[in-house]
C-alpha cells in the first residue's frame, strides 16, 4: 500500500475470491447514477446498496441499478454490514462529514471530487482513514483511464522536452440554476470546485509539485458562486499552469502540455471514451513560417483504448487498492495538495 493513501498497510481486507467488491452508494443524484452504470460494467465490483434521504429515491435507484438493498437514510447505509466500501456522491460541502462517518463505521471510502472544502477538512478525513485503518481515495475518474497514464508517460520519457506551460479548460453551460448544487454557496458549489478541480489536478499530475504562486479571477453569479473563472499556478521550477473553468460557458475542454521540444494536446482529457481516446504529440520546431518547416516530423497521434468505461475503471482501481493494496489512482498527498490549491484559489479570487 502506498504510504500516502491514508492507510498504514494494516487495512487490507484480504483478496476477495469469487466475490465481487460491494459498494454502497450515498446519494441518488447525477453522478451516483453514472457511477452505478460504470460499476455494472466493471470487472470486479457491484452496487450492493444505496442510501438516500428519501426511502422512495433509494428504492427507485436500487431497482434501476440492481442493488440488493435500499436504505431511507445515510446512517442506515453506513450500518449495512454487506457493504465493503461507501461511495460518497453527496454535494461538496457534505464530503467531510459523511466520509468521516463512513470511515468510523468501518467502511473504505471512495469520495467524489473535490474531496473537501478546505485543507483542514481534508486532513481530518485522511487522519480518520488512518485511525480506522481504512482506504480513502478521491474520485478523479480520469486518472483511471490509460490515456492519462500514457500522456504522463510521454512527458516523463521526454517527448516534449522540459515542461514549461500547461493549459487546460473544463467548462459547460447549464440553465438549471434552481436546485442545482453547483449554484449553492452553502454546498460549496461554483465552477472552480465543480470542474476547475480537474485542471488543478492535472497540473499536480504533470508537475508533482506545489505551486508557489496561486492566482484566480472569476465572475460571481447572483447566487454567490463563481460561474466561471481562470486560474494561474506558478512553480519553482519555472512551470506555469493556466486554466479556465465554468458552469455557464463553453470551451474546448482540452489540455495542452507544452515543453521546449514540443507539446502534447489531449482533446478529451476528462471523460475519455473507452475506445478511440487519443492524444497528439507535436514537435513543432522550427516555427511554422520557417522554410524548413516541411522537414519537421509529422505530428504523432496516439490512440489509447481502455478495457472498460470510465467509472467502471475507477471502481476497479479503488477495489484493487483496498483488496490488493495497489497504489491509489490519486494519493492522499496529491488530494491534500490539490485541496490546498483550491482553497487558496477560492480565497484569493479577484471578482470581475
Ligand atoms: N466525477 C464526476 O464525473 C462527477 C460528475 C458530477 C459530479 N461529481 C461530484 O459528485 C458530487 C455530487 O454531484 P451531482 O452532480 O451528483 O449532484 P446531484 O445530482 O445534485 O446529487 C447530489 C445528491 O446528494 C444528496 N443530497 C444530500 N443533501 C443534499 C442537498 N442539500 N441538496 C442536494 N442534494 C443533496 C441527494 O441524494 P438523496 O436525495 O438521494 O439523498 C442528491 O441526489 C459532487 O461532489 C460533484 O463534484 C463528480
Amino acid at each position: 500500500m502506498d504510504d500516502t493513501s491514508g492507510c498504514d498497510g494494516s487495512c487490507k481486507i484480504g483478496r476477495i475470491m469469487g466475490k465481487r467488491f460491494r459498494f454502497g452508494i450515498l446519494g441518488t443524484g447525477n453522478i451516483a447514477r453514472q457511477f452505478a452504470l460504470g460499476v455494472a460494467d466493471s470487472s470486479h465490483c457491484e452496487v450492493a446498496a444505496v442510501g438516500s434521504r428519501r426511502e422512495g429515491s433509494a428504492e427507485v435507484f436500487a431497482k434501476r441499478f440492481n442493488a440488493q438493498t435500499s436504505h431511507g437514510s445515510y446512517e442506515a447505509l453506513l450500518a449495512d454490514g454487506s457493504v465493503d466500501a461507501v461511495y460518497v456522491s453527496l454535494p461538496n460541502a457534505m464530503h467531510h462529514e459523511w466520509t468521516i462517518k463512513a470511515l468510523e463505521a468501518g467502511k473504505h471510502v471512495l469520495c467524489e471530487k473535490p474531496i473537501a472544502c478546505s485543507l483542514n477538512q481534508a486532513r481530518d478525513m485522511y487522519d480518520a482513514a488512518k485511525k480506522h485503518s481504512r482506504v480513502l481515495i478521491e474520485a478523479f475518474m480520469y486518472r483511471s483511464h490509460p490515456l492519462t497514464r500514457a500522456v504522463l508517460g510521454e512527458i516523463k520519457n521526454g517527448a516534449i522536452g522540459k515542461v514549461k506551460l500547461i493549459r487546460a479548460s473544463f467548462c459547460y453551460s447549464t440553465n438549471k440554476i434552481q436546485g442545482n448544487v453547483r449554484f449553492s454557496p452553502e454546498l460549496a458549489g461554483g465552477a472552480l470546485m465543480d470542474v476547475g478541480c480537474y485542471c488543478v489536478d492535472l497540473a499536480r499530475l504533470v508537475t508533482a509539485a506545489d505551486p508557489v504562486t496561486i492566482q484566480s479571477i472569476g465572475r460571481r453569479h447572483e447566487t454567490g458562486v463563481d460561474e466561471y473563472a481562470c486560474g494561474t499556478l506558478g512553480y519553482d521550477n519555472g512551470v506555469v499552469a493556466t486554466f479556465c473553468c465554468g458552469v455557464s460557458v463553453q470551451t474546448d475542454n482540452a489540455a495542452l502540455i507544452c515543453g521546449d521540444q514540443g507539446f502534447v494536446r489531449v482533446p478529451v482529457p476528462w471523460k475519455p471514451p473507452a475506445s478511440g481516446a487519443h492524444y497528439v504529440v507535436d514537435v513543432m520546431t522550427p516555427p511554422k513560417q520557417d522554410q524548413s518547416h516541411a522537414k519537421r516530423p509529422d505530428k504523432r497521434v496516439v490512440e489509447v483504448n481502455a478495457e472498460g468505461t470510465l467509472y467502471g475503471l475507477e471502481a476497479d482501481d479503488f477495489a484493487a487498492s483496498v483488496v490488493d493494496g495497489r497504489p491509489p489512482a490519486i494519493s492522499a498527498a496529491d488530494s491534500l495538495a490539490n485541496t490546498r490549491v483550491l482553497e487558496e484559489l477560492r480565497q484569493r479570487m479577484v471578482w470581475t
